[in-house]
């Protein structure tokens, strides 16, 4: 494994919370992803569920969870199942987890393999009352392919027809947007990997490289720390290719006098680590990009300040929205006035900056939770404005992960360079 061992204690602690807020006389069933097919004989590399993750801790395939409180036998209520390995297995994809590791890793009182799933959960179900089930719930994202909880879903609700289905969606919801100790440390551990890569980066870019050079650099510098490699595809974009919000070519030459924005991040053990920064690409900022970049800089900076217990990122964004405009006039993209005069469906700071400034983070880099969610302590988000002037080939974005607290926000990714001078000094090998 790359990461280091997480203690079973934090997946038994999650399984608690699950099961104090089912209804009685309930079975919960819980799958891990598919193996997703690439080509020919090839599948991507696997990925658990965050959920089952979240819930087990168990990061191979084939396995599911089935809890079953009210169970009158106290080794049915709780029940991981994992695929039988075997000789042949071993020797052409490796080892895969006994009875005993798959216990070991998730606390979970029995552990029995997979062939036994189909008899005991009929037991389990028609026992219960109630049926809950997980579905991928992303109001922004859809996917021509079921998943494979959707597909079991649809099979168990044509043979079970007369039981009660619940969601289990909003309940890990509501428990995964909180982090436990644990999980702001393998975060962090992310965040640290993904400072180390940025450092990397001021080292060897220059003019003339390829985009491609610079991902080159951050992946290896990832995949030597012990990541599982990026979070999410990195977004390696020079010039103009920087105002391309979801840029992932990453193909392009460095142009000598171009900014270049870097968004990425580790995944260390399922967390994910979201980082931007915007670097002059022959080492010097000019003094429009300069101007640009710090007004960026001091919009982030009041952005950190107000993610605190009690607000949303809803009520953010509105603010950093503000803050931006305010910004946009000091560089003379429009005046005061335009903006007094201005439609109000169709702002004028919308052409330079078109996103939100937050998003929860977590076992996924756009993780669970909505903007209208009621920040706690605990909860991790990304603080992340941007100025996006197409026709001067500018466009900056400064992003670091913001942790909730009582005692004010933390910042996550406090010790990557951020200053104007400390970037130019660190690519001049100054520092
Ligand atoms: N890297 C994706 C994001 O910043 O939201
Ligand atoms: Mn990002
Ligand atoms: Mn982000």
């Amino acid at each position: 494994m790359r990461y280091k061992n997480i203690n079973a204690d934090l997946f038994i602690r999650n399984r608690k919370k699950l099961v104090n807020k089912l209804k009685p006389n309930s079975v919960v069933i819980v799958l891990s992803n598919d193996e997703s097919q690439r080509n020919g004989d090839q599948f991507h590399p696997y990925r658990q569920s965050s959920d089952m993750f979240y819930l087990t801790g168990l990061d191979q395939e084939k396995c599911i969870l089935c809890l079953c409180p009210d169970h009158p036998t106290e080794s049915l209520r709780e029940i991981v199942f994992t695929v039988q390995t075997n000789d042949s297995m071993v020797t052409w994809y490796g080892h895969k987890y006994s009875l005993e590791q798959a216990k070991e890793v998730s606390g979970a009182t029995t552990v029995k393999w997979l062939d036994s799933f189909d008899d005991t959960v009929k037991d389990l179900i028609l026992r219960s009352e109630n049926i809950y089930l997980n579905t991928y719930e992303n109001a922004r994202f859809s996917c021509d392919v079921a998943s494979r909880e959707l597909r079991y879903a649809k099979g168990l609700k044509k043979e079970f027809p007369l039981h009660n289905y619940e969601r289990l969606n909003p309940l890990l919801t509501e428990f995964r947007l909180c982090k436990e100790p644990e999980e702001i440390e393998m975060m962090q551990q992310a965040c640290d990997i993904t400072e180390k890569a940025f450092r990397r980066v001021l080292k060897t870019t220059r003019p003339g490289i390829m985009e491609y050079e610079v991902e080159a650099e951050i992946t290896h510098e990832f995949v030597s720390n012990g990541a599982g490699g990026h979070a999410y595809y990195p977004i390696v974009a020079s010039g103009v290719n920087a105002c391309v919000l979801h840029y992932i070519k990453n193909d392009q030459r460095l142009k000598n006098g171009d900014l270049i924005l870097l968004d990425f991040g580790a995944e260390y053990g399922n967390y994910a680590a979201d980082l931007t920064r915007t670097i002059p690409i022959n080492g010097k900022f000019n003094k429009r990009q300069k101007d640009c970049y710090n007004a960026v800089l001091r919009v982030m900076r009041k952005a950190t300040q107000l993610i605190v217990p009690g607000t949303t990122i809803e009520q953010i964004n509105k603010e950093v929205t503000k803050l931006m405009e305010a910004e946009m006039i000091g560089l003379g993209l429009f005046t005061a006035k335009d903006v007094k005069e201005q439609n109000p469906d169709s702002p004028m700071y919308f052409k330079y900056y078109m996103h939100g400034n937050s998003h929860f983070l977590g076992l996924d880099v756009h993780d669970v939770g909505t903007r209208q969610v009621v920040l706690k302590p605990g909860m991790v988000l990304s603080c992340e404005p941007g100025l996006y002037i197409k026709e001067e080939e500018i466009g900056i974005r400064i992003e670091n992960d913001i942790l909730v607290s009582e005692n004010g926000p933390i910042d996550l990714l406090k010790n990557v360079p951020i200053e104007v001078e400390e970037i130019e000094a660190l690519m001049k090998g100054k520092k």
